[in-house]
């Protein structure tokens, strides 16, 4: 994992079942964060590579994220681009739990 040189408080964990998914912004970034049903914590950029959509305005399913504009899928684990139209894939950033806190790293 990256050792981000900054890390962000953007959620409690209580406030994010497993299965949700929420947008933040931290460092002048759009960022979606995951928490899946296996507990593991996720988050990426939450712009669409393909035109404007944030990705959690659309639907999370298993570990991938549906984009509500154009049906483009992303793996929020590793923010691969799943499927047309999706040319790019999109920036990864760490999550990390600090016990009560969901924190997200962001690059210096
Ligand atoms: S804007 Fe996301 S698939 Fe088109």
């Amino acid at each position: 994992m990256v050792d981000a040189a900054k890390w962000v408080r953007v959620a409690a964990v209580k406030q994010v079942g497993k299965g949700d998914m929420f947008a933040a912004e931290a460092g002048g970034k759009k960022i979606g964060v995951f928490h899946l049903e296996d507990d593991s914590w996720h988050a990426i950029e939450n712009v669409c590579t393909h035109a404007y959509a944030l990705l959690t305005d659309g639907w999370l399913d298993g570990d991938s994220v549906e984009c509500p504009l154009h049906a483009g899928r992303f793996d929020v684990r590793t923010g691969k681009g799943l499927c047309a139209p999706i040319d790019e894939d999109v920036a990864t950033f760490p999550v990390r739990i600090e016990g009560t806190d969901v924190l997200v790293g962001l690059p210096g």
